[in-house]
């Protein structure tokens, strides 16, 4: 069964990751399944850190994300690749920081009040699946530690 999570509230971000990250690897263990593990996953993101929106977009067909597990307001179903910040993320396989959603290029904006994001790469077995969104309600709430420790999460997926 699992356990509830335990974060501890008053420590700073990379303290906040560092005890999620063993969470979550423990929530996975021993389930194969994608879609229970990316539900998991995004629960626990959201529940530690209180994003705005976290979840995956999933590839659907050689030209389309579709959206995947998530948590947060609803959200856009369909994203072409290229498009917005995760057709972007998918394009080009590399992470994206964008501290100010509406100073980048064909944004897809889903949520007014989304301010912030960031967008990392999801593979299984060495292949794209598709990308991790997060999304803050504030400027510039993205950095380096984001990115290093979210890029650990996804890796617990291989
Ligand atoms: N902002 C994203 C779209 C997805 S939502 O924010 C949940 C983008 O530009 O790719």
């Amino acid at each position: 069964m699992a356990e509830d999570l335990v974060i501890p509230s008053t420590t700073s971000k990379k303290e906040k990751y560092e005890a999620l990250i063993p969470q979550i690897q423990g929530l996975l263990y021993g389930e194969k399944n994608l879609m229970a593990n990316l539900a998991n996953i995004a629960a626990a993101l959201k529940e530690a850190f209180d994003f705005f929106w976290v979840g995956f977009y999933l590839i659907d067909s050689p030209d389309e994300l579709v959206l995947g597990p998530f948590q947060g307001p609803v959200a856009c179903t369909r994203i072409k690749k290229g498009k917005g910040v995760c057709g972007a993320t998918w394009e080009k396989e590399q992470p994206i920081v964008v501290p100010n959603v509406d100073e980048f290029p064909g944004h897809i904006a889903c949520a007014s009040a989304s301010k912030s994001e960031i967008v990392l790469p999801v593979y299984q077995e060495g292949e794209i699946i598709g990308v991790l969104d997060v999304d803050s309600d504030r400027l510039d709430a993205f950095d380096e530690v984001d990115k290093k420790f979210l890029e650990k999460v996804i890796e617990l997926l291989r």
